[in-house]
């Protein structure tokens, strides 16, 4: 709030007329309007304290609990996302109802006093399936359409804007709702710059009908590569505000608004638990509220990624089921430690007369003793009769195969040892011949080979693959299912022939996890398989169901399906909230892939959140990958600047190659360790190069345990996580030089680098100072 009330005055007078800018010349009475340093709510100042909650993510029987938790933090607003693909699974079918009913939870957010922000899309990331995008957008060719203008993207995604329209409009505040603002797309600065897309986007909105104020938001260093001027600008960080406020105040007069602020940040499976600092967020959150600012914490309460929504980073990261994102209300709508913190920080800068009400009780909880399932029915024994031949197997869209368990079948000829491998493989597969399992493969690694034994007569091949999730950013969002053909088998010391005809049985989980027809038998069935047993509940209570003992699959309870589970970790339980619970006997069904140690399962009082299991990962061939740099000349030799700023270096000379390697010589704090927020590559132009088929060749050493300083976090697009060079374990700790090397994919010009050290204070280790930077074919082999 403008510290000087004659100013306040004066401006409100002049906010008003600037605060139509962002509004649409049809709109109805303005009753929320963007002046030229406040949001001004009927012409009064209105400092947005705002918490995400994506109702999606929330048991629809618990939205109000948590809607009650955020206003007693002390946010006057919610933010949610829209999922498109959530409520548009198939094409033209649109679903509002239950868990899906978007207008419910407009109504009870403004029961509880709260605002709403609502960002619909089309593409919103946030963890999901394909950020939000629908699976069949895939059925169109390229690998470059999606959020383009190109026809195939544009009108199926007006329609959903239109649809939104027509569900939401008239929960906004111009029509007595508590709707204040509508987010056009979702951080498109960094995955482009076509600001033509955004006008277009922006139009659908107003064409959906809606007359609220319109805005954007991007992470800070990529605010003014979008911003126009008649769309409002959010910056999204999860530190140093004054910088993010700074390039808004760039590209905009205007009140300053953090989008994103991150209190905590979400977990991929096999990488460890992420946490964030309540006393710094506090810090940053005063320092905004006393600049005047407004905030939205991402999340304010994350909740559960149920059934088999979970999104994926890239390249290919899966999250887990988990979206407790360390917020300050837990998973399980638990208000501890840092929801007072926060509660604490917030109050000192409430509106005269508001106050706080007190935060809701926490639900109940219900311990369930173990119990055993005891039949199981094969999934090979239980696939759909419905068989598609093709001669070389297509992506699984093309079969209009959504998601899901896919067999594949195909006759192999007699003949000696060799390597079969598809062109790409999504998501995980098994391979057998003649029922034996020869080996597995992985697209976490781009694996996509297995070496299979001579055969003195023709063999069945059977691949039955898995699909985990659509990649949620970047442009590897074209994230297509199923193995891709052709499949070639290439004899040791010969030429590899194509193999043709196969037979693709699927069972496709659809919108909402779909339990086939299933013939129970009693015991173990062999390989992958459903397991059936119940548990007999006295009441309905919240639990976490103990997964910890089975391999990786799915989850049902009463039918409904819970959701993804994987004993690598970090998450050994499952979110399985009271109301979904039954007096009396629940079923339980769990799909497992691998096959359980034990086949019990137990309910727990506590979340499990933060346990590696590494052991329990698929078996991964030892990489015999070396760097190989000893007379290899370097393209460049330099020294990055001191701090966070991202910094460009570009090479004396171009150079071809299919690999990068970035090898640091010392730290800016002189220590020994290296770390990479972000590295990507530039063309001749200075333009990004694209990082769709990237992989990590080779890291010297990267930090798995302590935190996830994973080598991919240096090419996941995300600048808030970061590759850490080693630095727990008890063994000596790797020194100067560390290297990253990048497989490229494909042979590349590089003609420089972009460089974004570790986020953060000035004292956080890593940042790089001395450097070279290596391009050619054999860095790493
Ligand atoms: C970005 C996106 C969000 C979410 C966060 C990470 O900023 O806008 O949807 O993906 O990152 O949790």
């Amino acid at each position: 709030m403008t510290s000087n009330p004659l100013r306040r005055r004066v401006l409100q007078g002049t906010a008003a007329a600037i605060g139509t800018i962002f509004l649409p010349l049809h709109a109805a009475t303005p009753r929320f309007t963007i002046g030229t340093d406040d949001f001004l709510l009927d012409g009064k100042p209105l400092q947005i304290r705002c918490g995400e909650m994506h109702f999606a993510r929330v048991p629809r029987e618990y939205w109000q609990h948590r809607l009650k938790a955020i206003k007693a933090m002390g946010l006057n607003t919610v933010c949610a996302y829209l999922f498109w693909n959530y409520h548009e699974w198939r094409e033209g079918r649109y679903d509002w109802s239950g868990q899906r009913d978007a207008a419910e939870f407009c109504r009870l957010a403004q029961q509880e006093g709260l605002w709403v922000i609502l960002r619909p899309g089309p593409y919103a990331c946030a963890e999901w399936e394909m950020g939000g995008l629908p699976w069949w957008l895939l059925k169109s060719p390229g690998d470059a359409f999606l959020r383009t203008r190109d026809p195939n993207y544009i009108n199926p995604a007006r329609r959903w804007l239109a649809e939104v329209g027509r569900v939401l409009g008239p929960q906004q505040v111009t029509h007595g709702g508590p709707i204040l603002m509508v987010q056009v797309e979702n951080e498109y600065g960094f995955f482009s710059d076509d600001k033509e897309y955004m006008r277009i986007m922006r139009q659908a909105l107003l064409d959906a009908k809606f007359d609220v104020p319109l805005f954007q938001c991007n992470p800070t260093n990529a605010v003014s590569r979008t911003h126009i001027p008649e769309l409002f600008s959010v910056a999204n960080f999860g530190s140093d505000p004054a910088t993010g406020f700074k390039a808004l105040a760039a590209v905009q007069q205007g009140p300053k608004m953090c989008g994103e602020y991150y209190s905590g940040w979400f977990d991929t499976w096999g990488a460890p638990h992420r946490r964030g600092a309540a006393t710094k967020a506090v810090e940053d959150i005063q320092a905004m509220l006393k600049m005047n600012g407004s905030f939205s914490l991402y999340m304010a309460h994350g909740g559960t990624t149920f059934g088999l929504w979970g999104g994926c980073d890239r390249p290919f990261r899966p999250d887990t089921s988990s979206y407790d994102y360390d917020a300050p209300i837990s998973e399980a709508g638990w208000m501890g430690e840092k929801f007072d913190a926060y509660r604490e920080g917030i109050k000192p800068f409430l509106a005269a007369g508001e106050t706080l009400p007190v935060a809701p009780a926490q639900n109940p909880l219900l311990e369930i003793a173990p119990f055993a399932l005891k039949e199981s029915a094969s999934v090979f024994a239980n696939l759909p009769p419905k068989v598609i031949r093709d001669v070389s197997p297509r992506p699984l869209e093309e079969y209009d195969i959504s998601r899901g368990i896919v067999a594949y079948r195909v006759t192999l000829p007699a003949g000696p040892a060799g390597v079969l491998e598809a062109a790409k493989v999504r998501d995980l597969a098994w391979v057998f011949m003649d029922g034996k399992q020869v080996g597995t493969m992985d697209t976490r690694y781009r694996r996509f080979s297995v070496d299979l034994p001579a055969r003195s007569k023709p063999v069945t091949l059977e691949i039955m693959l898995y699909t985990i999730a659509r990649v949620n950013f970047g442009v590897e969002i074209h994230d297509r299912k199923g193995l891709h053909g052709p499949v070639r088998f290439t004899p040791t010391g010969g030429t590899a022939q194509t193999v043709e005809n196969w037979e693709i049985r699927a069972i496709d989980f659809d919108a909402d996890g779909i339990l086939p027809p299933l013939s129970w038998k009693p015991g173990r069935a062999k390989g992958a398989a459903f397991w059936r047993g119940s548990f007999n509940a006295s009441r309905q209570a919240d639990t976490f169901l103990d997964m910890s003992s089975w391999g990786q699959g799915i989850v049902w309870i009463n039918g409904r399906c819970l959701g993804r589970y994987w004993s690598i970790g970090p998450t050994q339980t499952m979110y399985l909230p009271g109301p979904w619970i039954r007096d009396g006997a629940n079923e339980v069904v769990v799909l497992d892939l691998t096959g359980p140690q034990t086949a019990r399962i137990s309910g727990l009082k506590k979340p499990i959140l933060d346990q590696l299991r590494p052991e329990r990962d698929l078996a991964r061939p030892p990489s015999k990958i070396k760097p190989h740099l000893d007379g290899v000349t370097p393209v460049h030799e330099g020294e990055f600047a001191a701090g966070s700023a991202t910094q460009d270096v570009r090479f004396s000379q171009p150079a071809r190659g299919r690999q990068f390697c970035l090898e640091s010589l010392d730290a800016h704090d002189g220590k020994q360790f290296a770390a990479i927020a972000e590295i990507s590559l530039l063309n001749a132009k200075g333009e990004t190069i694209d990082q769709s088929n990237w992989t990590i060749a080779y890291v010297s050493s990267e930090e798995a345990s302590k935190e996830d300083g994973g080598a991919l976090n240096a090419i996941n697009g995300q600048v808030t996580d970061y590759w850490h060079s080693a630095w727990s374990g008890t063994g000596l700790k790797p020194k100067h030089p560390h290297r990253l090397i990048i497989d490229l994919g494909k042979d590349v010009e590089v003609a420089g680098l972009r460089y974004t050290p570790r986020q953060g204070k000035d004292d956080v280790t890593g940042r790089i100072k001395h450097f070279r930077a290596y391009v050619g074919d054999q860095l790493a082999r």
